[in-house]
């Protein structure tokens, strides 16, 4: 099974779906830390009721964000991962830190991408009209939230929706779709090639799931 490290900011309810999975005997991979840079982050709790060990280094405490990746590295070199996911994870990381990990680190971000790359993504959905939204999982490269797609899903964008109603909407899907993603990697049917996603794939040209 390979060795996952999830890096949150917040309630990390996508860190609880990927643990979920991962409680799974036939799973290909298991989480062996989660870390956040909040102190506060609702799901540190959660990993912690689960057993899974967990870490917090808060960026105030550091000098600069070199030592406070540096802080963020040497936790993850104790932990030796084979993958990161991002979950929630609110901070840009640095072509260092990326390339410490070259093409092991995956990112669920709560939009279409590459449309609605960086915050604010839900409103800005609604405020363009789109009448469809939905969530990507994806390579973490050097610029934000554009590296190859691995995995999405889509939902309506209801004539009432709210930033809170669509994110909502979109949070179920992303439950769903970022442990399948994370199956598909683990299990070597999906790795980051020349800046694309390459793919193993079944008879008819899908991805082999
Ligand atoms: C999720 O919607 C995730 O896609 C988003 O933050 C939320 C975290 O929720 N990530 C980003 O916006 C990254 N740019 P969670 O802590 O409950 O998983």
């Amino acid at each position: 099974r390979k060795r996952v490290a999830v890096l949150i900011s917040g309630g990390g309810s996508n860190m609880m779906a990927l643990a979920k999975a991962a409680a799974r005997p036939d799973f290909p991979a298991e989480i062996v830390g989660v870390i956040s840079d909040k102190a506060d982050a609702g799901g540190l709790v959660k990993a912690d009721t689960l057993g899974i060990p967990t870490f917090a280094h808060v960026r105030k405490d550091y000098a600069g964000k070199a030592e406070h990746e540096a802080a963020i590295l040497a936790e993850l070199a104790r932990l030796s991962p084979d993958i990161i996911c991002l979950a929630g994870y609110m901070r840009l990381l640095s072509a260092e830190f990326i390339r410490a990990y070259e093409g092991r680190i995956i990112n669920i971000h709560p939009a279409l991408l590459p449309l609605f790359a960086g915050l604010h993504t839900h409103q800005r959905a609604i405020d363009a009209g789109m009448r469809i939204a939905g969530c990507t999982v994806h390579f973490v490269t050097e610029g934000m939230d554009e590296g190859p797609i691995i995995a999405q899903a889509a939902v309506p964008v209801l004539t009432d929706d709210t930033a809170e109603t669509l994110a909502a909407r979109i949070l179920t899907v992303e439950h769903r779709v970022y442990p399948e993603a994370l199956k598909l990697f683990a299990e070597g049917k999906v790795r980051m090639e020349g800046g694309k996603a390459v793919f193993a794939l079944a008879s008819g040209g899908k991805p082999e799931q």
